[in-house]
């Protein structure tokens, strides 16, 4: 029997390198026994360590497919994981379309693994909630959470990306993830005492929830299927959700009752229905929690009674992103201008009719692209009878984020393009330069991949005819670099 000991159960690496030693030297699945350093079963396992048969030269390939499941399906907690995944290696041997046949229990349980460990992480990057611990610059943002599998590294970096700006920390009771500005680090997990369980913001955050949950839209059901209640005890806002639920149906009516008498009554005038009537809602993003993914239409209904920052106030209605709900291309802009505040879609006006031009010279069929806005409420100060566009500030991108990223997670594009700086801030996460970056496409961590290209009002700003045709011949460049970046990775 050869035993092999993996240095912690995420050793992915040791997991191959063992593997690959072993099914080189005709080890049978049956004959290796894989254990993890200093799991309980060592105590009472005299079985010693034996060493790796030496990797004898000649090519070993395993289809991609099936090392991209390994490294999700290593994660789980099941302790039999190495052992299945080194009988369907050696299996592979034998036959290379093995992934292929779903049926095949190995194969099917596999899968099973790999899907458990994906759905964990999207649940903890769903359900974390961060509380403030300190003020100020002292400040840092904890959460507690409790993952099913192995998953906090694996999760971590979506944190990184997501809060890059603050300090947090994330404890679970096996590993925890610590986020310092420049990289995320890992200490031994903690008990749950020594996670914060209120803070100042939590209030301001319930009230917004509040104000967000739409009781024409409640189906129990899918609600607790998404949000399972054993994820309840750290999200501060379950405790609203019965009470909430219990008051829906009233409140249903009341939405009823107040639509049918003014059909065509403007976004104003419904966002003061007793759903809405709530306080200032704080920026979602700096108070650091997220939303859940949804369909296009529910998101355009919420979107609609937003108040994550004080916009829309002045803003005739929240203009929400428009196109096939899976598009491959997404356009993300600034924020809707006068004419879209008033028409209520995005880009059309004057830049909707420049983009309009340059995506047909580019070979880009509109009608299949999803385009938005950074940020989803007209900003402008008035001057006489004139509304004058004001560029949205670090919070409103900031507060305007999750629609953003909830766009993006219901559409899964291809390749998401900012336009502008603002818009580069939303889709980068951060201060990205414009003129520096465009027209390179890049990938996102675990997402899409983006480009950055100019927004088309920069054009219509431009005052020199010269320079703006060949401004506008390089945006529409640009534009041609993303079709490409399309078509490879419609091929791909
Ligand atoms: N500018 C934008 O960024 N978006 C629009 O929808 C219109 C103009």
């Amino acid at each position: 029997m050869h035993v092999v000991t993996l240095d912690s159960d995420t050793d992915f690496d040791g997991w191959r390198r063992a593997a690959r030693a072993l099914a080189m030297n005709d080890v049978r699945a049956a004959d290796v026994s894989w254990r993890v350093k200093g799991a309980a079963a060592d105590l009472f396992d005299d079985q010693s360590e034996t060493r790796l048969p030496d990797v004898p030269k000649g090519a070993f390939s395993v289809p991609a497919k099936f090392m991209e499941l390994a490294e999700s399906a290593i994660l789980h907690r099941d302790p039999n994981r190495f052992a299945l995944l080194y009988r369907l290696l050696w299996r592979l041997r034998a036959n290379h379309d093995l992934m292929d046949i779903a049926t095949d229990p190995d194969v099917a349980q596999a899968n099973a693994l790999a899907r458990a460990v994906r759905r964990d992480v999207h649940k903890m990057h769903a359900f974390v909630r961060f509380r403030e611990v300190g003020r100020e610059r002292e400040a840092r943002y904890v959460a507690w959470f409790e993952p099913e599998h192995h998953i906090v590294e694996r999760a971590a970096p979506f944190f990184a990306r997501r809060f890059a700006d603050m300090p947090w920390s994330i404890l679970t009771p096996e590993l925890c993830a610590h986020w310092d500005g420049s990289r995320v680090s890992f200490t031994p997990g903690v008990s749950k005492a020594e996670a914060p369980t209120e803070d100042r913001l939590e209030e301001v955050w319930l009230r917004y929830y509040a104000s967000i949950f739409n009781p024409a839209r409640l189906k129990v059901k899918a609600m607790e299927k998404e949000m399972p209640k054993k994820y309840w005890q750290n999200l501060p806002e379950a405790k609203l959700i019965q009470p909430l639920i219990a008051a829906a149906s009233r409140r249903t009516s009341a939405m009823i009752a107040d639509e049918g008498t003014e059909p065509h009554k403007p976004q104003k005038r419904v966002e003061e229905t007793a759903m809405t009537r709530k306080p200032k809602a704080p920026a979602a993003a700096e108070t650091s929690r997220e939303m859940a993914v949804t369909d296009l239409q529910t998101l355009r209904e919420e979107a609609a009674a937003c108040r994550a920052c004080p916009l829309w106030k002045d803003a005739t209605q929240t203009v929400f992103g428009e196109g096939p709900e899976h598009a491959p291309l997404m356009l993300v802009g600034e924020q809707p201008g006068d004419k879209e505040d008033l028409a209520g879609h995005p880009f059309v006006g004057p830049a909707g009719q420049m983009l309009d031009r340059a995506l047909a010279e580019a070979g880009i069929d509109r009608s299949k692209v999803y385009v938005t806005n950074a940020v989803k409420h007209f900003k402008f100060v008035p001057r006489g009878k004139i509304r004058l566009h004001q560029k949205p500030a670090t919070p409103e991108i900031k507060a305007c984020r999750p629609w953003y990223e909830r766009e993006l997670a219901t559409v899964r594009p291809a390749l998401v393009v900012a336009m502008g700086a603002t818009a580069a801030q939303a889709v980068f996460g951060k201060i990205t330069q414009v003129t520096k970056n465009r027209g390179h496409v890049v990938d996102l961590p675990e997402g899409p991949q983006a480009m950055i290209t100019v927004h088309p009002s920069y054009l219509l700003r431009l005052p020199d005819a010269d320079a703006k045709a060949r401004e506008y011949a390089l945006f529409v460049k640009d534009l041609k670099i993303a079709a490409a970046a399309l078509k490879r990775a419609d091929a791909a």
